[in-house]
């Protein structure tokens, strides 16, 4: 077993769990799901899937894992119910799945960062080019996987918790101040209208999953990332109060990005579907038009930033199998660490060359039966994000309601939260879990599979 090495502060938890939720999913996915599904619709059950669905599940990561000191495989087997480290092992293989196309993502930010200091601001209009040169993407990749496991494998050190404490707070200020300036803009109010002002007949199903699966992959919950990090938590730290906490940090920067994208996009002329090339697009222009000096201290501040917020995620990402190695494998950290990263590179490969480099990662068939293609990378979202993410989810519910049961569940929560049993958030946990959970995540996770990959659509 390898000795758990605390969080520094009763702030450190949080501040690694909102640097984990925090990331690519808030200000590069989020706009452009939002965009796809039609708006303010997406917004509204993107927040109430927030606050009302993923907070108990949040919960229950959090206190199974300090409870167990454990990874997410491990800890089921410490509490006696070693069948259910199936949660464990799913989440496993939803965490390298995800890092192995997050990674590329955020080496094109990394990429964009360092076109900006050179003053590119043309390299929006040239996006689909620069993702298809491998060898350049590539690369920025590697360097980013590098760098996530050389933190990973110095512990949760102080380094990244301090840097997360430092640099979000800038990111935000950042957004805000482009916030600002794109409201000035022509159109800037019609993009407003589009994202706040939900237009009933886009509420589709396709919405709800997509913003479900969002809602769960920007609060990092369904695959024992928080087990993980929880497994690091003081007994005396309220998980009720940092579950509220890390939900607000993560939905308040989606909702700025936002904010600050749609004004942007319809000043463009720009369609709000534009899909994952949305951001990369759209802001080098929009920084090249704040001219020369300006431009490249702005833009490439905002790209930078926004690689340190998708460096606290992918580390959180990393550490879940990393820790099982290390727990369960009884391999030394170090070792384990580049052993993992580089095999998450190796998967990731394919959703890197996906990109209109070569055919047969770009018409990947995913419907069993159906010809229906897409690109790899949307196909690894497809199986992670929106399928095995919810099931997570589901089954983590349904364990802390019926399996681990309230008194345990409870009574961990109670350690740092002396009347928790009869506080009005015991009640809606106890809903939650046993009730609203399982029902929705498990009626979804069944639709979503049916739709995804049986090309059978229930509802349309
Ligand atoms: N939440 C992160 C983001 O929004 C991504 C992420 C980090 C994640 N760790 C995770 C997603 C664990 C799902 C599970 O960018």
């Amino acid at each position: 077993m390898a000795i758990r090495s605390g969080f520094s502060s009763r702030l450190g938890f949080v501040a690694a769990a909102a640097g984990s939720a925090v990331g690519l999913g808030n200000i590069w996915k989020f706009p452009f799901e939002v965009g796809a599904g039609g708006g303010g619709v997406f917004l509204i059950m993107y927040l109430a899937f927030c606050f009302l669905l993923c907070f108990p599940v949040m919960v229950a990561e959090i206190a199974i894992g300090r409870k167990t000191q454990r990874n997410p495989v491990g800890a089921f087997k410490v509490l006696g119910f070693p069948k259910w480290s199936i949660i464990g092992k799913l989440g496993l293989v939803s965490g390298v799945l995800i890092l192995s196309f997050y990674n590329v993502v955020a080496g094109w930010a990394f990429g964009y960062f360092l076109e900006m200091i050179m003053g590119n601001f043309t390299i929006g209009e040239h996006f689909g080019e620069y993702i298809k040169d491998v060898v350049k993407v590539g690369a920025y990749g590697l360097i980013f996987m590098g760098t996530t496991a050389y933190i990973v494998s110095k512990g949760i050190s102080g380094g990244i918790e301090k840097a997360a404490k430092l640099l979000m707070p800038t990111l935000v200020i950042i957004m805000l101040s482009l916030v600002a300036y794109s409201l000035t803009l022509d159109n800037a109010w019609e993009g407003i209208k589009f994202y706040l002002v939900p237009d009933i007949s886009e509420v589709r199903l396709e919405v709800v999953y997509k913003a479900l699966g969002q809602a769960f992959f920007s609060l990092s919950l369904g695959m024992g990332a928080l087990i993980t990090y929880g497994s690091y938590v003081g007994k005396n730290e309220n998980i009720i109060t940092s579950a509220v906490l890390i939900t607000f940090a993560d939905v308040g920067i989606a909702f700025i990005a936002g904010l600050m994208m749609f004004p942007l996009v319809f000043s463009q002329g720009l369609p709000p579907n534009g899909g994952p090339g949305l951001i990369f697009v759209t802001l080098p222009g929009v920084f090249g038009s704040l001219g020369g000096g300006l431009g490249i201290f702005i833009g490439s501040l905002f790209f930078l930033l926004l690689s340190f917020a998708a460096l606290t995620s992918t580390v959180s990402l990393l550490e879940v199998p990393v820790s099982y190695v290390v727990d369960e494998l009884d391999i030394r950290r170090t070792k384990a660490v580049w052993l993992v990263a580089l095999i998450i590179f190796v998967v990731g490969l394919p959703s890197l060359i996906g990109n209109g480099y070569s055919a047969m990662f770009t018409n990947f068939i995913t419907y069993l039966g159906d010809e229906k293609t897409t690109n790899f990378m949307d196909f690894v979202g497809h199986v992670a994000n929106d399928t095995f993410l919810p099931l997570g989810g589901f089954l983590i519910s349904m364990f802390a309601a019926y399996i681990w049961k309230k008194p345990k569940f409870y009574g961990e929560i109670s350690k740092g939260y002396p009347g928790f049993e009869n506080s009005i958030w015991s009640k809606y946990l106890g809903f939650g879990v046993r009730y609203l959970c399982p029902t929705i995540l498990g009626l979804l996770f069944i639709l979503t599979v049916l739709d995804r990959f049986f090309g059978i659509t229930v509802i349309a």
